[in-house]
């Protein structure tokens, strides 16, 4: 299926077809979506190597899979539907024998709760035949283990969307194949336009350009197809490798994890370390027929991930199935397929979104400003060169530079403040910037009406508070709540319309909550008709963060 100009674009188009590609494919037929598989059916797909066993629990520790009853129930109705529309059967109940590896693993078991897990555990008087098998320390039996049948799956769903000439055997290039037009993208090379572009890639998904911050921790895998006569076990026994009877005296035994080791093909270390374990249990001779390996898909988390790109909401991902792609592709291709076209919400756990934040570098991080720098934005977009404004708590004088620079030289500044050492700090740090439009004053705020000219009263564009002591000095010089609201009730009747007074408050050191609440209160009762007031606190929850109180006068 090609689109030329003159036609629509397909819904889709999908990277991709292993197990996630082929059952996304499905949940985006059923509802009536166009769309094509571009495969490049090398041979290298984790999913042609996959056993397909679906087991509720796994691992050395007995894990339930993750969601095990919604998945569990999404992939029972998924592949019946699936068999019943290709008329081929891939998906068997064979039953699973878990031998315990030693008394460690035994107690493991017996220490989990089972009745919180929605798991079917049996312990039968003889496990497995003992002529067969070797069970020193026992086990259980999960009898509703299933298998999918992978490569029948693949190639029957493969025979219906050829017959619908929905599959391209082709190789697509993320790098150089897209050109983005609105709300399309076209695939150069491949004569297609498509609403969606979904990379159901596997392993090589690392590699993908448009998806560079998902984290992959992939784990290469090995098979082995063996030959055993007289063996009539038909579940799948398990002892830390499993072996799966496929009929006719055929079994398979896997499989290994290297995180190290990515490069295609088997290896003779990968072959020893499944025949040792397995013959830690199997007593019966075996002949080696066949040997294979694949990359897992494993994302960090070890979560199946999906989710739309950030930028171009037109490319999306679907990856990350793991070991468990059998199991949690038809739940997980479900969440996408409604999400892509039906706009719901992508569960958090899954969401690209949610999980890989693009790595900035620290430097480029937006940085939400302190609220000193808050406040003396707020003062810069109301003051204007040549008006007097007040600094009512000097300190280091950083507010002071602030507002002399504000005003300019045309402008004045009266800096107030109770100790001698901080106007010294004031007086110096002005000297340094070239500032003679300050008046010191060492003075109590609360006299400011007292010390402020005549000419000046109801003419004053901002005053800043910044209450507290002087940092690096005496803490018990601090800022007192009645002096406080004292000098901000006088500030608020010397501004002029449209001016505006901050006050940074403190409530963390001892009197400061007093203070800070005081303050609140008397913000909150100022008349709305003539002031227009709002608090701002620091991005933390503490309680004892920093608050900003801004007040403008009408
Ligand atoms: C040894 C082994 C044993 C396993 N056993 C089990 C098991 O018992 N049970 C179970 O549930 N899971 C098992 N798995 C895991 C299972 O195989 C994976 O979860 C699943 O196959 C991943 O499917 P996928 O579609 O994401 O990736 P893949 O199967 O790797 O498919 C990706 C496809 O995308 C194609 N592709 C990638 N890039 C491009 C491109 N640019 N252009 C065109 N095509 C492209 C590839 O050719 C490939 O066909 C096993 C895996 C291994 C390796
Ligand atoms: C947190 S500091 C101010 C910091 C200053 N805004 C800066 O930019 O460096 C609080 C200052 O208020 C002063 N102070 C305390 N009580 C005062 C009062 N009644 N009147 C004026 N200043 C006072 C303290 O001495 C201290 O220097």
């Amino acid at each position: 299926m090609t689109t030329t100009h003159d036609e629509q674009p397909l819904d889709f188009v999908i990277v991709g077809q292993g197990i996630a590609g082929t059952t996304l494919a499905w949940q985006l037929r059923w509802p009536g979506l166009r769309g094509v598989i571009i495969d490049r059916d090398d041979g290298t797909s984790a999913s042609k190597v996959a056993a397909g066993l679906m087991t509720p629990v796994t691992g050395k520790r007995l894990v339930p899979a993750w969601r095990l009853d919604e998945t569990w129930a999404a992939a029972d109705d998924f592949y019946r539907r699936v068999e019943d529309e290709t008329n081929s059967p891939f998906l068997t109940q064979p039953g699973q024998a878990r031998l315990f590896e030693g008394e460690e693993s035994r107690a493991e078991f017996d220490r989990r709760d089972w009745s919180e897990h929605p798991v079917e555990i049996r312990q039968p008087q003889q496990l497995v035949d003992a002529t067969s098998f070797d069970a020193p320390f026992g086990g259980f039996e999960l009898p509703t283990a299933r298998r999918l049948d992978v490569p029948a799956y693949l190639a029957a769903s493969r025979a219906v969307f050829v017959a619908h000439d929905t599959l391209r055997i082709a190789d697509l290039n993320p790098a150089t194949d897209l050109e983005f037009g609105d709300d399309e993208i076209q695939l150069t090379n491949h004569g297609i336009r498509t609403k969606r572009l979904i990379f159901c890639q596997g392993a090589l998904g690392a590699d993908n350009p448009w998806f560079p911050d998902v984290e992959f921790k992939a784990a290469r895998g090995e098979i082995l197809t063996l030959r055993i006569d007289h063996l009539a076990e038909t579940r799948i026994v398990n002892q830390g490798v499993w072996l799966v009877p496929c009929g006719d005296g055929i079994f398979k035994a896997g499989s290994t994890y290297d995180f190290d080791n990515l490069d295609p093909g088997a290896t003779t270390s990968g072959r020893d370390e499944i025949v040792e374990r397995l013959k830690k249990f199997l007593k019966l001779p075996f002949e080696i027929v066949g040997h294979e390996s694949g990359v897992r898909p494993v994302v960090l988390e070890r979560r199946p991930i999906i989710g739309v790109h950030r930028e171009f909401p037109q490319l999306a991902i679907f990856n990350g199935l793991g070991s468990k792609g059998s199991l949690l592709a038809p739940l997980v291709a479900g969440q996408l397929a409604e999400h892509l076209f039906d706009g719901r919400p992508i569960n958090p756990e899954l969401d690209y979104q949610e999980r890989f934040r693009p790595r900035l570098p620290k430097a480029a991080r937006p940085r939400i400003p302190r609220l000193t720098e808050q406040a003396q934005t707020l003062v810069r977009d109301v003051v204007r060169p040549g008006e007097t404004v007040i600094d009512a708590t000097a300190g280091n004088g950083h507010d002071t530079c602030f507002l002399a620079e504000a005003v300019g030289h045309d402008g004045r500044v009266f800096a107030f403040d109770v100790q001698n050492d901080a106007l010294q700090r004031t007086s110096a740090r002005l000297a340094d910037v070239g500032y003679a439009n300050v008046t010191l004053l060492q003075r109590s705020h609360a006299e400011v009406k007292a010390a402020l000219p005549e000419v000046d009263h109801g003419s004053v564009a901002a005053v800043m508070f910044n209450l507290g002591y002087l940092p690096g000095s005496d803490h018990a010089v601090t800022t007192r709540t009645e002096s406080s609201l004292t000098a901000i009730s006088t500030a608020l009747s010397l501004v002029r319309a449209g001016g505006i007074v901050t006050v940074l408050a403190y409530p963390g050191h001892a009197g400061g909550d007093d203070e800070a609440g005081n303050v609140q209160n008397l913000i909150e009762e100022l008349p709305a008709a003539e002031f227009e007031i709002s608090i701002r606190r620091s991005a933390t929850t503490s309680k004892t963060a920093p608050l900003l109180f801004i007040i403008v006068r009408r």
